[in-house]
């Protein structure tokens, strides 16, 4: 099985995707344009492998043998030599974008898949065109990705099955979370989830109906609190009796009322519906309440001893 990753950009995402991929046990290449920046990049990933066996996050390997599977490459030719994976972060820049794109298309092995850091760009900005379009898509982690599990994927118009599901598997051989778009949309699926909530956040601030400090509190004490451990489907599903049609029932006009100012909004009681309850299946409510109850009390616990810290 081929175990050769490179990466293309060594700033902030760069070094934490290299920790990533390394800690799995893959051999990472690691190349930056800027010199000395791979240098660096080197301590700060020796600083946060570290930190990682400290907190027993390496799967029993030390700091050192993690960093060992990381090397420097001095071109990007070499970075990219027999790997089955390009993951790329440079600057969001569309032009840098498209002329780097471009080059590891044509230094890189015809069967590995190239994949994009980027936070907004579509792949068919960057990628349409190439020999290897179907070769390209979006792997877009949240920072750090060594710490957060989630990853988006998102295919352009080209990008072929075989990647998206080659990709998929890689990312859980990582242990990361794929996410996938079926298709590409701007803002992917995390950052038109928390733009809708920056949207609420800034206009509450706006107009004079809260402090950012009460905004950031509803969150980190409310919201947040309960998404540690399940996403807002599930949690409306555990928050009425008879699951999501019910919560819909109960209420849905309240939200009808609280949106109403939103053109085009969807109606939660459509087809949408049906989809979500199907999804939500896998489970008996009550034992997954428990579960979600025991849960939320060791975060209680934990987050109690880390204020007093
Ligand atoms: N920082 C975040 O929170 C975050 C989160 C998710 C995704 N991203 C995305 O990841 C990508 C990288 O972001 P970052 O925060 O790591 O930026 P960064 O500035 O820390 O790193 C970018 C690196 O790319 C290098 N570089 C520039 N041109 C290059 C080239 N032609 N070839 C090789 N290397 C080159 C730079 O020298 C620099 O080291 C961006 O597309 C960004 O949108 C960032």
């Amino acid at each position: 099985m081929n175990r050769k990753i490179a990466i293309v950009g060594a700033g902030l995402i760069g070094q934490s995707w290299a920790i990533t991929f390394a800690r799995a046990g893959y051999n990472v290449a690691l190349f930056d344009a800027l010199a000395g920046a791979v240098e660096n990049a080197h301590d700060q990933i020796a600083r946060s492998c570290e930190s990682l066996e400290e907190f027993d996050l390496l799967s029993g390997q030390d700091g050192a043998e993690v960093c060992a599977r990381i090397r420097s490459a001095a071109t990007m030719q070499d970075a990219v030599d027999g790997v089955c994976h390009v993951q790329e972060n440079t600057p969001e820049n569309l032009e840098i974008k498209r002329v780097i794109i471009k080059d590891i298309d044509r230094a890189t092995p015809k069967d590995a898949v190239i994949a994009s850091s980027t936070s907004a760009l579509l792949p068919s900005q960057f990628s349409e065109g190439l020999e290897g379009a179907h070769r390209c898509l979006v792997a877009h982690p949240l920072n750090p990705p060594h710490l957060i599990p989630a990853v988006e994927l998102v295919p352009g118009p080209s990008t072929s099955a075989e990647t998206m599901a080659t990709t998929t598997a890689l990312m859980k051989s990582i242990r990361q979370t794929p996410i996938c778009t079926l298709r590409e949309v701007e803002g992917f699926i995390m950052n038109r989830l928390q733009g809708a909530i920056l949207d609420e956040a800034f206009d509450l601030v706006e107009r004079g109906l809260s402090s950012p400090e009460d905004v950031d509190a509803a969150m980190r004490d409310g919201l947040a609190r309960r998404w540690v451990f399940m996403g807002p489907f599930e949690t409306i599903d555990l928050n009425a009796p008879g699951g999501v049609a019910d919560f819909i029932d109960r209420y849905g006009p309240a939200y009808d009322r609280i949106g109403a100012h939103r053109p085009d909004r969807t109606d939660w009681s459509g087809p949408v519906a049906e989809s979500v309850i199907q999804a939500l299946q896998w489970y008996d409510r009550r034992t997954r309440s428990n579960w979600r109850d025991d849960r939320l009390a060791k975060l209680a616990k934990f987050v109690e001893k880390e204020k007093e810290s």
